[in-house]
């Protein structure tokens, strides 16, 4: 399946990634950063301060930055080389409203807390959204965790929780690739997988005040799904 690559020289990416510089490319990212900006600017406001955790090669943040100049887009990612290739899509992208990279790691007690100083003092909550973009399937159940605690504490009222990946509902996968995509993810790490909106995201969306909005499909049974603070 187009977003699911089979080849994991890269173990927090699953894909094979190539690289020019620092910079890394991502053969998925450039399949769907496209259909992704575009939910994101539906749902962001035209104006704001969006912080993006796992940026991973920094492709996603410097496309979506670049249409859209009333936000500044913060990206990071607590993976050294994932960082080092987001400060480069930065340099080059040139754009006033792209910062960062920062380290933020969800699964960090309180996240979020004491980053000011590193950040510049813009950098600061409460944001108008979070985007999180193929995270928390690859990553232990705490990151998911971690993330919706995070966005309670540091968005807005009214702020955006934007989620983009493969999910279930109600335990059923979407597709026959999603469920071998899930058993694939498993087997590399049984604290990961493809998380259950119902089942998983719910009960950590109604324990952060966020209420979900909107489900968008997309390509490769792929979801962006809309949480809003309370
Ligand atoms: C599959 S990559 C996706 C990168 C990028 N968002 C994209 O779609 O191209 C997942 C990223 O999440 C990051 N990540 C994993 N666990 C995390 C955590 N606990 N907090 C923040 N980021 C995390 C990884 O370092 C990795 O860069």
């Amino acid at each position: 399946m187009a977003d699911k690559p089979d080849d994991h020289p890269r173990e927090i990416a699953l894909e094979a990634r190539t690289i020019a510089g620092e910079k890394l490319y991502s053969p998925s990212a450039s399949r769907n950063r496209d259909a992704i900006r575009d939910v994101v600017l539906e749902v962001m406001p035209s104006e704001g301060k969006i912080l993006e955790i796992g940026g991973g090669t920094g492709e996603h943040g410097a496309h979506i930055a670049a249409a859209a100049p009333g936000l500044t887009w913060h990206s990071g990612d607590p993976d050294p080389a994932s960082r080092a290739s987001i400060a480069a899509w930065i340099e080059d992208a040139g754009l006033a409203n792209l910062r960062g990279p920062h380290a933020v790691d969800v699964t960090a007690e309180d996240w979020g807390a004491d980053w000011g100083a590193d950040w510049g003092v813009e950098a600061g909550a409460p944001f108008d959204g979070l985007v999180s973009i193929n995270m928390i399937h690859i990553a232990p159940f705490a990151a998911a965790t971690g993330l919706f605690a995070g966005a309670g504490r540091l968005l807005k009222r009214g702020g955006v929780l934007f989620l983009y990946g493969p999910f279930s509902r109600e335990g059923v996968h979407s597709a026959p690739s999603n469920e071998a995509f899930n058993a694939s993810l498993k087997s590399r790490d049984p604290s990961w997988g493809v998380r259950d909106l119902e089942h998983d995201l719910a009960p950590l969306a109604q324990k952060n005040a966020l209420v979900r909005e909107m489900i968008v499909e997309m390509p490769a049974n792929n979801l962006c799904v809309v949480f809003r603070k309370q």
